[in-house]
Parts: C-alpha cells; sequence; structure tokens
C-alpha cells in the first residue's frame, strides 16, 4: 500500500518556527519520522510539502489512482482553502487531516477547517507522532480492520 504525506506553508521550517507552538523537531526529524514508519510498517510513503496552493492542488489531483490514502497538514491552507477541500472530495481517496499543534487552544480563525472537511479523521495537538497515528489509521483502515 502507498501513502501521500503532504504538508503545507511553512511545515519545512519547523524547529525553526514558533518553536513554542511547533516544538523543537525539525522537518528533517518530520521525514526521518516518516522512513521509520515506512520501513515498521511495510508500507511506501510519498511525502510533498509545498508553500503553494496550486501545487498542493496539483499533488492531490495527480496522486488519483495512484495512493490508497493521504494524510494532509494543509497548515495555514487549513483555514482558507476551498481548492484543497475540492481536490480532496474529487479524487475521494480516504484522508487524515493532521495538525501539529492543538488548534481548537488556538485563535478563532484556527477553528475553522475546510480540508477537514473531506478527510475521515483529524488528529490534532500530538506533535509530530500525530503523522505516524494518521498513518496507521489509514493502514487499519485500507485494510479493513476498521470502518470509515
Ligand atoms: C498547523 C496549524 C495551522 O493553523 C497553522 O497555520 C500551521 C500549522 C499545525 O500543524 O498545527 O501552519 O497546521
Amino acid at each position: 500500500m502507498k501513502i501521500l504525506v503532504l504538508n503545507g506553508p511553512n511545515i519545512n521550517m519547523l524547529g525553526i518556527r514558533e518553536p513554542d507552538v511547533y516544538g523543537n523537531s525539525s522537518f528533517s526529524d518530520l521525514l526521518a519520522l516518516l522512513q521509520r514508519t515506512a520501513k515498521e510498517e511495510g508500507i511506501e510513503i510519498e511525502q510533498y510539502q509545498s508553500n503553494h496552493e496550486g501545487c498542493l492542488v496539483d499533488k492531490i489531483q495527480e496522486s488519483y489512482g495512484k495512493v490508497d490514502g493521504i494524510v494532509i497538514n494543509p497548515a495555514a491552507y487549513t483555514h482558507t482553502s476551498i481548492a484543497i477541500l475540492d481536490a480532496l472530495k474529487a479524487v475521494s481517496i480516504p484522508a487524515v487531516e493532521v495538525h501539529i499543534s492543538d488548534v481548537d487552544a488556538r485563535e478563532s480563525f484556527r477553528q475553522i477547517s475546510y480540508a477537514g472537511m473531506a478527510c475521515c479523521k483529524t488528529i490534532k495537538g500530538r506533535g509530530l507522532e500525530g503523522y505516524r497515528e494518521a498513518i496507521l489509521y489509514l493502514k487499519a483502515l485500507t485494510q479493513g480492520m476498521i470502518n470509515q
């Protein structure tokens, strides 16, 4: 099975940006966690990060028919992008939304998630571990161990 892990703007700045909010782990640490998880779980993981909304939309469209699940942290586009919501709906691939921070406990403008409306699960406030949880959830879902 293959999972696409998508990250939106500024996620490449992990470890540098607002460590009090996002922690001290770097983007490289996240990539290492993804590699480790792929090996441990015997699955293929492709990761893609972009600061550009259209590039994320392109990547979602390109994944049609090619991946079994999508883990997505749209970052700031979570709260603004109907284009990403529509792309997720268009491909209809099981998707899990991840947020490193607990968006519910932050500013009111972070309370709305458009992308989340096309996701079967949201994991927030679990740090980088949230990505691993999302991958394990999609694996279990794909193998029919849990129902959507
Ligand atoms: C984030 C939360 C968003 O509100 C923010 O814009 C981000 C990161 C998170 O992972 O906690 O860039 O998606």
